[in-house]
């Protein structure tokens, strides 16, 4: 940040303060002239957890950055079960209609989003090991794509049997590919669009059901194809538009509680920078009444000093409650008083600024809940390719008092944590 622009950050720090007024300690409390070293300053990484990409093994290093080092995110395997149920339940549910070809053979595509991000791996392996298509590599289902497969000839995915009123039906991945785009993004949604249309023109009349990593790629495969085909999509986050193309045909998605996990990212910062428990506002109630559900909202790991948030299916039954993706959590939803918890400075990035779940989910969330929590926080985007972009604008950490990281790849948080050590 070049010093105009520092000045009037500071300009505008001290009027916030000045104007939050009662009982905080003056200027000092303002990011900006913090004596805390940054190295002590609180953490947390959110979204994507620091690990090794090719074996998911948490990188508890930087798990550990300091004694106010935290992760949030939500519990992976928890839905991506939930995932592979509610697509199986669909099929079972409907197995009279739903074999659009008659030939016996119930084929579904798998759009996935990253393969070495471990939501993506949990969901693949959660709808393969649901269906019964995935195989054992190394003691855990396989996550590989598996390119197209309309013979079930692939060797990373098998054909599955499924027994329904006395029908026996064979169900098959046809295809299944990581969208990721020519310039390195993955999750990527225009790919996804242009593999279905790749895939159907192709095996069209062989696609029963389409499945996506999540809900952004999912929306893409169904506005280009299913909807018009009318085959059942089902995706993951319960982003508003998913949600709403429910009532169009869209097959479900996943909450994955993106307002636990939004509140929870700020939540932890907050409660490191006034000095309270750790619990306070998530199981234990703060002043204000915000208190979560330990075991229905979420769940702590110590261990992993992780909170997961976890995942409740959406589907034609209840999507009515899902339509605003963007609401904070009645349960902690309550301003804190500006006296005991003072105006603080947070730098936060998204790794992506066009995630589709990120920028239209959770980010607009993190801003409802940093007023509540009288954080001032400056979101930056990065572009979703490489670290640097978004490193490049940590450049003087001293001005925050707490950080958020969501990275381009889980195993790069040193990236991060050596500028705050500097
Ligand atoms: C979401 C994806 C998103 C990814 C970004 C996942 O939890 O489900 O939609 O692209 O996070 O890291």
């Amino acid at each position: 940040m070049g010093r105009k622009k520092l000045l009037t950050v500071l300009v505008a720090a001290t009027l916030a303060l000045s104007m939050v007024g009662c009982g905080s300690s003056g200027g000092s409390d303002s990011g900006s002239t913090s004596s805390v070293a940054n190295k002590d300053k609180p953490l947390c990484w959110f979204n994507r957890q620091p690990s090794n990409s090719s074996t998911g093994e948490l990188d508890m290093d930087a798990l550990n950055y300091n004694k106010d080092t935290y992760y949030v995110g939500f519990d992976a395997n928890q839905g991506a079960e939930l995932q592979g149920q509610m697509v199986l339940d669909y099929i079972k549910e409907n197995a009279a209609t739903i074999d659009r070809n008659g030939d016996g053979v119930i084929g579904y595509v798998l759009a996935i989003g990253d393969i070495g991000h471990n939501d993506s791996i949990a969901r693949t392996r959660g709808v393969r090991s649901a269906l019964g298509t995935g195989v054992d590599a190394n003691g855990a289902i396989d996550s590989t794509p598996a390119g197209t497969n309309v013979d079930g000839s692939a060797k990373v995915v098998q054909d599955a049997t499924l027994d329904v009123d006395g029908k026996t039906y064979t169900i098959r991945e046809l295809a299944s590919q990581e969208m990721k785009n020519s310039a390195g993004a993955t999750w990527d949604a225009a790919t996804a669009g242009n593999a279905i249309g790749t895939w159907t023109a192709s095996f069209g009349d062989q696609i029963d059901v389409v499945v996506s990593n999540n809900d952004g790629m999912g929306m893409s495969m169904f506005n280009a194809w299913a909807k018009d085909n009318k085959v059942p999509t089902f995706g993951y986050d319960a982003n508003s538009d998913a949600v709403a193309a429910i009532a169009e045909g869209y097959g479900g998605t996943i909450s994955q509680h993106a307002d636990v996990q939004a509140y929870l990212t700020l939540r932890v910062l907050r409660n490191a920078l006034d000095g309270v428990d750790i619990d306070t506002g998530i199981g234990t109630p703060d002043d204000a009444g915000n208190c979560l559900t330990e075991g229905e909202d979420y769940r702590y790991s110590e261990e992993e000093r992780s909170y997961y948030a976890l995942n409740i299916a959406v589907t034609a039954d209840n999507y009515q409650d899902f339509t605003d993706s963007t609401k904070v959590y009645s349960k902690v939803s309550n301003q804190l008083d500006a006296g005991k918890s003072p105006s603080k400075k947070v730098w936060l990035d998204i790794y992506n600024a066009s995630d589709n779940f990120l920028s239209s989910t959770y980010q607009p969330l993190l801003q409802n809940y940093d007023k509540l929590l009288n954080l001032e926080v400056d979101y930056i985007g990065g572009d979703g390719q490489t670290e640097s972009n978004i490193t490049n604008r940590l450049g003087n950490p001293g001005e925050y008092d707490a950080f958020a990281i969501n990275m381009v790849k889980t195993d790069n948080a040193s990236s991060y944590t050596s500028l705050l050590s500097k």
